[in-house]
């Protein structure tokens, strides 16, 4: 190929995978597998290679940079990144707006937007081309970061429009992405990120861009930077163009009339917050005329055109009285912080989990401290950091003991592990989590086995571990503290209607280290019964899809311990059924009610993470899609879904809620 066919055909894919990325990364709705988008990827490094003086930094291929940089360049901006100012009521919200009437002489209309929990950054193109991407610093310098945001797959690298530009968005992380990376760094034994936003700002700070392209960063654009006002006459009007040029704009916004339709709007965002894919912590109010900007101007530390209305805090201070230990199922020694109780947004908080002793280390928490603590995405409230400017000199470090603090057996800690473990598997501790576990709804589904009833049967000797349920009467049951004639019945029923359960809630209720549900489920697929799971091997776990080398080495090993094989002879000897049961049969021979059945999902789902659905209907023998087409059957929208539903709509594909679809799986 002689180089102008190379440069022509270079343009060609240059255009088709930009327009990919923006239907991946912008508009979530992609046209092509990644198979296909793979290939047009490889075609174009092959040419690249082969004409290296035709490589672009607009390139697809040069999102991800070489070697690490030493340290990042500063950049001055060119007009000062301000902050804006706060405020957390109506009444100051109508006293925003009554100084703006006052100077403007009329009433402004305005934007109202999420404000957005993230990192800002300052984007700068020219001619079209991304050149620079800063940090906000402190306002009037910053860190050039371009070779970071590039990374970013939904910043285009190049935008049809001539001349300068210059925008500020937020970066951020998503919630389920920011779960997901904790997750991970807890499996690999790593201190977690407390939040999506330090988990945001620590990746910006990578000096390695090839790591920082890892993380599953995004960006949302919201302000038009300098000189460039007079383009575009009004803020929606930004809002909209910036999508038109391949932009992710914030949103959901909504212009508003008036104060009041402001404060309304303000507040319906306050209920539904989580129901957004990432963090928010207010709403940003924004004169919409940028003729009306430009006569209210900035002061200089914030403009006078915009406020931010702060939601109720999610972080509160409280004092940590005493650290005590909890002993799990599987012996995992767990530090608790005993709080004085503190309300925080919408529930009182009097105990968190410190997770191990480690952590406890790096934050320096000591018994005594005032501690921050946070409710993030998650509801679980977890400790920030320790206040060490408000300490007497009381304060007690932190010590692991050097016994289970339940049986007082020895502990250890194991290579690798971040967690001390009480060996002994007779810990009463370990017995009452290990019980607890079998009866979960999710496992063998035995209602009416709290934690004081379990105790009380083992204190009682009734039960030395979960198959000493089946031999439970009621007539024993009725002479425990509160349990009367009608309970224990229910509980001998519920334990008797257990017998018939399906292998793999069977497999998930024995509670072998990390073998959670769909895992269960994935075993089943290959395994009969108990039996040929507990003759598998390693080696052989390992070949199944899902199972990794760790769930394979829990499984043996958890076989291999005799007394687990004795509680489950006497699960057999009970009638507990150990095979697989009709319906997981057809489901493993792929015959489920989904068979030749193809879903997609869009939107927000509020019950299930997009994987767990998606699971479903796998198990189903269904399939799933990122595309609607004429072929798909159903499309699962909830809040937030766009142009799928669109398209379903237009096909006349069948649209289900979530809640229809967890009606359909019944
Ligand atoms: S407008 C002049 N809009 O909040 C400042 N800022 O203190 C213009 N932020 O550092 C900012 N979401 O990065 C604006 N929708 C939004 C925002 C937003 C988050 C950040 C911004 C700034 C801080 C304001």
């Amino acid at each position: 190929m002689n180089i102008n066919d190379a440069k022509k055909k270079i343009e060609k894919l240059k255009g088709e995978i930009r327009g990919h990325d923006r239907k991946y990364y912008v508009e979530a709705d992609p046209e092509i597998p990644d198979s296909e988008y793979d290939k047009l990827m490889k075609e174009l490094e092959g040419l690249e290679k082969a004409f290296p003086e035709l490589v672009t930094p607009d390139s697809p291929t040069q999102r991800v940079g070489g070697e690490p940089l030493k340290e990042f360049k500063t950049v001055t901006h060119n007009i000062p990144m301000l902050s804006l100012d706060n405020c957390y009521s109506a009444n100051e919200l109508i006293a925003f707006d009554e100084r703006a009437a006052k100077n403007l002489k009329e009433k402004p209309e305005y934007i109202v937007e999420p404000k957005i929990d993230g990192l800002a950054v300052c984007l700068f193109y020219e001619q079209g081309v991304l050149r620079q991407g800063s940090t906000r610093g402190d306002g009037v310098k910053g860190d050039d970061i371009s070779s970071n945001i590039k990374t970013i797959k939904s910043v285009p690298l190049s935008i049809p429009f001539s001349g300068k530009l210059e925008l500020r968005g937020e970066v951020f992380i998503p919630r389920e992405e920011f779960l997901k990376m904790n997750r991970e760094k807890e499996e690999q034994g790593e201190a977690e990120f407390a939040n999506p936003r330090n988990a945001a700002a620590g990746s910006l700070k990578l000096l390695d861009a090839r790591e920082v392209a890892k993380r599953p960063l995004d960006i949302l654009l919201h302000t038009l930077g300098s000189v460039q006002q007079d383009i575009w006459k009004t803020h929606e009007q930004t809002l909209l163009e910036l999508e038109k040029l391949g932009f992710k704009a914030v949103k959901p916004y909504k212009l508003c009339k008036n104060i009041m339709e402001v404060i309304n709007y303000v507040n319906s965002w306050e209920h539904k917050r989580d129901t957004l894919p990432y963090e928010i912590d207010g709403m940003v109010v924004k004169v919409n005329s940028y003729e009306h900007q430009k006569i209210l101007g900035s002061t200089n530390k914030s403009p006078r055109f915009a406020i931010a209305y702060k939601f109720k805090a999610r972080q509160a201070m409280t004092k940590l009285k005493k650290i005590t230990l909890q002993v799990g199922r599987t012996g995992i020694i767990t530090p608790v912080a005993e709080l004085e109780p503190v309300f925080l947004s919408g529930s009182t908080i009097s105990r968190c989990t410190l997770h191990n002793e480690d952590e406890i280390k790096r934050k320096d928490i000591r018994e005594g401290d005032t501690v921050v603590i946070e409710k993030g995405g998650e509801v679980i409230p977890k400790i920030v950091n320790s206040v060490a400017s408000r300490r007497s000199g009381r304060e007690k470090e932190f010590k692991m003991p050097g016994s289970c603090p339940v049986c007082g057996s020895q502990i250890v800690r194991l290579d690798e592990e971040v967690a001390w473990r009480c060996q002994n598997v007779a810990c009463p501790a370990q017995v009452e989590g290990r019980i607890e576990h079998f009866t979960l709804r999710s496992a063998m589904n035995i209602e009416g086995f709290g934690p004081a009833v379990i105790r009380q049967l083992i204190e009682n000797k009734m039960l030395k571990d979960y198959a000493d349920l089946y031999t439970l009467e009621k007539a024993e049951l009725e002479k425990l503290d509160r349990l009367g004639e009608k309970s224990a019945a229910n509980l001998v029923n519920a334990v008797e209607n257990s017998r018939r359960n399906t292998l793999s809630r069977l497999l998930f209720a024995l509670g072998i280290s990390d073998v959670g549900e769909h895992t269960a489920e994935i075993l089943i697929t290959k395994y009969e019964n108990i039996d040929q799971l507990i003759n598998a091997g390693v080696e052989e776990l390992q070949g199944i899809k899902g199972v990794g080398p760790r769930v394979a080495e829990s499984i043996v090993n958890f076989f291999k311990q005799k007394g687990n094989i004795a509680a489950i002879t006497k699960l057999k000897k009970a009638g507990v059924n150990t095979d697989r049961t009709e319906e997981e049969k057809m489901l493993s021979a792929g015959e489920g009610r989904f068979k030749n059945m193809s879903f997609v999902f869009t939107g927000e789902l509020e019950t299930f993470t997009r994987d767990a659905a998606e699971f479903e209907v796998k198990k189903m023998s269904g399939s799933t899609s990122e595309t609607v087409s004429r072929k798909t059957d159903y499309v699962v929208a909830g809040p937030g879904a766009g142009s799928k539903l669109k398209k379903a709509k237009e096909l006349g594909v069948k649209v289900l809620t979530e809640k229809e679809f967890k009606e359909l799986l019944k």
